[in-house]
């Protein structure tokens, strides 16, 4: 097996610069390609030079800490600059085309052994590597904002993808402290298609009678949160938020498993430029309007959960792992439907279905309430 010493990184923005800092830090010789020689040293010294001084001015590392870090890291402007690498992780902007021709592109330069991943959010990774040679050297790794604190990483099986590089790409992620788990090349992956679910779920009931902090608090409530489902879009960026939830209802709203449509809410509201008021405004008591939030909520998230589970993308214990790690909910979805026990989950996902959000999983039009078996 290949020995990861040397680590591309494509694209030196948000997500390759963490991912490039999180590798450094665990020892990892690291070498980022960028557009041209200017973002080279200009996405260098926003990344590394300025955040690690506040870092050595803040007594947080010394001067020396921050001299090594940053002397493992270094920049290309050119392809062949990552010819020695024997791993390469893409995060360039999230654009289809652009991403086979930078794979098209590191095909030609790499060893025929490096193994070739992208941190995609949306893209089949299979689809990315339709021009690779030796595709059972691609797969997915797919981080999450932001990539040097939140631990979770996917680990992502396309159907070419050998078990070599899939081993190889466990043991990376566990040297960059990373909690991974396995999932099946699938449109958002397993955490996304919960997340996104939730909240444009959530956003559809913004309105006249509801507003912005009554459905954090709903959603506070009905998962457990510290932080609800509301202050998470405002953190992502509700531009992400709408352009992820439109592309995953484009990809599955036909499929067997169906998904929620857009709502005009998240449209407007990211459209106006403002993000959800969370701070103003009084929260609502009715009960009758917390309710029916907090099932079409749940209903929504016990369904995509199943369907999940229902097409291999995840086992049920990567799941539960997946959701606690990145999102920081105290409990995952399957422990939650058991512990409201299996008839109410499978009434909520009743509601789910009626109300046009997703297709009824397998499992509950067979009336099968065994519980999950989780760890
Ligand atoms: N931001 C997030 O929360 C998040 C989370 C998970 C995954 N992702 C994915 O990570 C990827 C990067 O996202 P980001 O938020 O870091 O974007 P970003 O815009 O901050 O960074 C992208 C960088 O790629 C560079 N780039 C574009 N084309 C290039 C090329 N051909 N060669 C080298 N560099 C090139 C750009 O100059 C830019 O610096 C996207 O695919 C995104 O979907 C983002």
């Amino acid at each position: 097996m290949t020995e990861i010493k040397t680590v591309g990184v494509v694209g030196f923005g948000v997500m390759g610069a963490a991912i490039a800092l999180n590798a450094a830090g665990a020892g990892y010789k690291v070498i980022y390609k960028e557009l041209n020689d200017e973002l080279v040293a200009s996405m260098f010294e926003r990344w590394v030079t300025k955040p690690l001084s506040k870092r050595v001015a803040k007594g947080k590392i010394n001067q020396d800490d921050m001299d090594k870090l940053s002397g493992q890291i270094s920049g290309t402007s050119l392809y062949s600059g990552l010819a020695e690498c024997d791993l390469v992780i893409e995060a360039a902007i999230e654009k289809m085309d652009l991403k086979i021709e930078v794979f098209a592109e590191l095909s030609k330069v790499c060893r025929k052994d490096a193994i070739l991943v992208s941190n995609t959010s949306t893209f089949l990774i299979e689809k990315l590597m339709a021009e690779v040679d030796n595709p059972s050297r691609t797969a997915g790794l797919h981080y999450f904002f932001p990539a040097n604190i939140n631990r979770l990483v996917e680990v992502i099986k396309q159907k070419e993808t050998s078990d070599e590089t899939y081993s190889a790409l466990m043991e990376f992620a566990k040297k960059n402290r990373k909690v991974a788990i396995t999932v099946k090349d699938f449109p958002g992956f397993a955490v996304n298609p919960v997340f996104i679910a939730s909240y444009v779920v959530l956003d559809s009931f913004y309105g006249d009678k509801l507003n912005a902090i009554s459905l954090e608090s709903i959603s506070q409530e009905a998962l457990g949160l510290k932080f609800g489902i509301m202050w998470v879009q405002n953190g992502a960026g509700l531009g992400t938020c709408f352009h992820a939830g439109v592309s995953m209802a484009e990809y599955l709203r036909e499929a067997d498993t169906g998904y929620p449509e857009m709502c005009e809410q998240l449209k407007k509201q990211f459209e106006s430029g403002t993000p959800w008021d969370i701070e103003g405004g009084p929260i609502t008591e009715i009960a009758a309007d917390r309710t029916l939030v907090k099932e079409r909520l749940l209903g929504a998230i016990f369904a995509i959960s199943t369907h999940l589970i229902e097409h291999n993308v995840v086992s049920p214990d990567d799941l539960e792992l997946g959701i606690i790690t990145s999102l920081a909910w105290p409990k995952g979805p399957l422990a939650l439907m058991n512990e409201l026990g299996m008839e109410e989950s499978a009434r909520l996902i009743k509601v789910a279905v009626a109300a046009g959000d997703f297709k009824l999983p397998k499992k509950f039009a067979d009336n099968d309430l065994t519980p999950w078996v989780l760890k």
